[in-house]
């Protein structure tokens, strides 16, 4: 839950005696071992305001990972956790640039200050005061105050306190990031969002809105007649994003938007070709990002790199070539899914570490692995999955994919 920050404080940390204060705390280590011994001195020094120095200098170490050029920013425990990441907001906002956009859950500005880079008008609105005073400040000259402010620097944001299902803004698209958490509890139900995900469509029928969902949403439970699109980055699934269908091509239903800090995004949608070949499985296995499976696009991915399904209705893929950048299993043998088989066979090529992917099967990956008593020191992967009606074992090689 961490410090609960107040405007007082969020003054205080802005100001230059704040600023000068946070860099003297952020020479300090801040490590469980040095935790009181830190506190202490900071209390010493800075009295009142100890708690929340400490509390923005933690929080700006854990959000250098997912907030690129945050170094300055405030926070909240909660609100770092809700943020977008950088890559992740900035996908979005490239595709509204050019756009006059209201972000209607603001929060601490994690997707305003994209917008600010890409669109000509931004407003940014929340519930709590804190997180907006938490904006301005990250914002810092991109942020508009009203009319007698200061006129120097680029400003093309104006924030406000406003509930986001009464709509305050005509002529913008509409972006929402619901909190999940509802009575301290994730939640997915989207009756239970704050705000609820129901009351929002409403207030905004009719017009263009992109909404931020869990990955984990039902889908078909939803109606949605725009786009769904489902985000990863760096191979662990991130978000759900609702695009009316004014913000999307025609004939798009779903995407898939695969983000690496290490190589250009792939993008995928379901107006794409998903026909495929029926072969005998080929030299490679490939395991799809979870943001195609979770869009349900494994066929137009496998239709995109000349591969094809191990079964119809597993979402593992097969082929000659692993697409670039992408980790591929070289198959070194298919065995017979028997304890006794796979313990001998993984004796006689020495295997110390085993990786085990199930898909179709009811296998529990770490419970077999301790009883395939692994005494090696090779590498290797086993893909148990289903063919047709037969579980099938296939003994492979890890390959990291070459970038693009
Ligand atoms: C998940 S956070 C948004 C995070 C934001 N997209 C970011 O990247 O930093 C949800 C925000 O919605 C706000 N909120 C909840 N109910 C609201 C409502 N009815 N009207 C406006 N804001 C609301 C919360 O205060 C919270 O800041």
């Amino acid at each position: 839950m961490g410090y609960r920050f107040g405007r007082a404080d969020i003054a205080f940390l802005a100001c230059a005696a704040g600023r000068a204060a946070l860099a003297e705390v952020d020479r300090l280590e801040l490590t469980s071992a040095t935790h009181l011994r830190d506190l202490e001195r900071v209390r010493r020094d800075h009295g009142e305001h100890a708690a929340a120095l400490v509390e923005t200098v933690r929080l700006r170490r854990k959000a250098a990972a997912k907030l690129h050029g945050a170094g300055d920013w405030l926070f909240t425990d909660d609100a770092l956790q809700q943020a977008t990441p950088t890559p992740v907001a900035r996908h979005r906002a490239a595709r509204l640039a050019g756009r006059a956009v209201h972000d209607v859950t603001c929060s601490i500005g994690a997707e305003l200050v994209e917008l600010a880079e890409v669109c000509p008008a931004v407003v940014g609105s929340d519930l709590d005061e804190v997180r907006l005073a938490i904006a301005a400040h990250n914002l810092g000259s991109r942020w508009a105050p009203l009319p007698g402010g200061d006129p120097a620097g680029p400003r093309n944001v104006l924030l406000a306190k406003a509930d986001a299902v009464v709509p305050s803004s005509t002529g913008t698209v509409i972006i929402a990031d619901p909190a999940r958490r509802a009575d301290g509890r994730r939640t997915h139900d989207p009756a239970k969002l704050q705000p609820p995900l129901p009351d929002l469509l409403d207030a905004y029928a009719g017009r263009d809105i992109a909404v931020k969902c869990a990955p984990g949403l039902d889908f078909d439970r939803l109606d949605w007649y725009g786009e769904i699109e489902v985000v990863s980055l760096d191979g662990a699934v991130r978000e759900a994003c609702l695009w009316s269908a004014g913000l999307t091509e025609s004939g798009v239903a779903r995407r898939a938007t695969v983000l690496s800090s290490r190589r250009e995004p792939e993008v995928l949608t379901d107006a794409e070709p998903d026909e495929l070949p029926e072969h005998p499985p080929g030299e490679w296995i490939i395991d799809p990002d979870g943001a195609i499976v979770r869009a349900g696009l494994v066929r137009h991915y496998a239709a995109r790199h000349g591969l094809w399904q191990l079964d119809p209705h597993i979402a593992y893929l097969t082929g000659d070539a692993v697409p670039d950048g992408v980790r591929g299993f070289r198959i070194e043998d298919r065995l017979e899914l028997r304890e006794k088989t796979l313990r001998q066979e993984l004796a006689r090529r020495g295997c110390g570490a085993l990786e085990i992917l199930v898909r179709g099967v009811d296998v529990d990956p770490d419970a077999l692995r301790k009883r395939l008593k692994l005494k090696g020191s090779e590498p290797y992967t086993l893909v148990i999955t289903r063919i047709g009606r037969t579980a099938a074992a296939f003994l492979c090689i890890a390959h990291a994919g070459a970038e693009r």
